[in-house]
């Protein structure tokens, strides 16, 4: 531990902000890396000659800051954390850094469910880092969740995710395409969740430098309309919920009409698009009959 003086860090963040980037990022860096949280600064800034304690030392963190601005590289990969709602989660290239729209997936479930001490059985499908699955199997004990991926290596860091967050056991990990890891739970699923990749091909030839050539393609590409996942999803989704289970989307901005028509031609009722913080039609939800 080395000791500073919050006078010098915060002549170093601005330092660092003159250079480029935003106020968020760095304040990553300085919380995953160098130890010091935002609310740790703000609460001792009225004190510029007291002290604070750094797990590195500036340069170290300058050359990850670098490194972000020359390279596009996200901020989160090169510090190897995010934070999601209140979990602190483990990221690498190997995984989709987990989005906070995204967050609101764990409030239509809570709207759906309430607080309700019931049992239930949820499966995620696309789990990447973990965050979705990991988030509703902390917040209710009494769940019992199946989150599952295509990449091993992804399920690894959503597994050492959940270990890391929780002594629960109410969340499994398991590998394979879509729907075949839950063979053995066809018509017992209270829920299903998919943030699914759904980028149409065009748009993904056109995503920001700091995506495309770092996050995983598997994790962002839908094929050529970006619906090929949704579709694989939801037409095998019935033989998998129980009658009146509820199936929750993410997809992207212009796709909930659509995706809306696919749940309709597969016999779901309650289909709802929900939309995003910023209006946009994000979510689309549907019950099996
Ligand atoms: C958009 S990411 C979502 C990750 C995470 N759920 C989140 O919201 O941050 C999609 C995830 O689906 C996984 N995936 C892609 N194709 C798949 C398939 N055919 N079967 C299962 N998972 C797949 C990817 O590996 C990736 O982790």
């Amino acid at each position: 531990m080395l000791s500073i003086s919050v006078k010098e860090i915060l002549f170093w963040k601005k330092t660092q902000l003159f250079k480029g980037g935003d106020h968020e990022s760095l304040a990553l860096l300085l919380d995953s890396v160098g130890g010091i949280s935002t609310s740790d600064l703000n609460s001792l800034s009225i004190n510029p000659e007291g002290n604070l304690y750094l797990k590195k030392n500036l340069e170290f963190l300058e050359n990850i800051w670098n490194e972000h601005l020359l390279n596009s590289s996200p901020i989160q990969y090169l510090c190897g954390i995010t934070f999601w709602r209140d979990l602190k989660l483990k990221v690498t290239e190997k995984v989709l850094i987990p989005r906070s729209e995204t967050e609101l997936i764990i409030d239509i479930v809570s709207k759906i469910f309430g607080n309700s001490v019931q049992k239930l059985l949820f499966a995620e499908l696309g789990t990447g880092s973990g965050a979705i699955s990991i988030s509703l199997a902390l917040a209710n004990p009494l769940w019992y969740g199946i989150a599952t991926d295509i990449d091993q290596d992804a399920l690894e860091i959503a597994r050492e995710n959940f270990i890391n967050s929780s002594q629960q056991s109410n969340l499994k990990f398991y590998c394979g395409n879509w729907w075949s890891p839950l063979e053995s739970f066809k018509g017992k699923l209270d829920l299903a969740i998919s943030n699914p990749p759904y980028i149409p091909k065009d748009t993904y030839e056109k995503l920001p430098k700091e995506v495309k050539n770092f996050e995983p393609k598997v994790a962002l590409f839908g094929g050529e309309d970006g619906l090929k996942h949704i579709r694989e999803i939801i037409q095998k989704a019935p033989l998998f919920l129980k009658e009146k289970g509820w199936l929750i989307l993410e997809n992207h901005f212009d796709q909930g009409e659509k995706v809306k028509q696919l749940l309709i031609e597969n016999k779901f009722t309650s289909i709802e698009i929900v939309k995003d913080l910023s209006g946009i039609g994000r979510f689309t939800i549907g019950r099996y009959k």
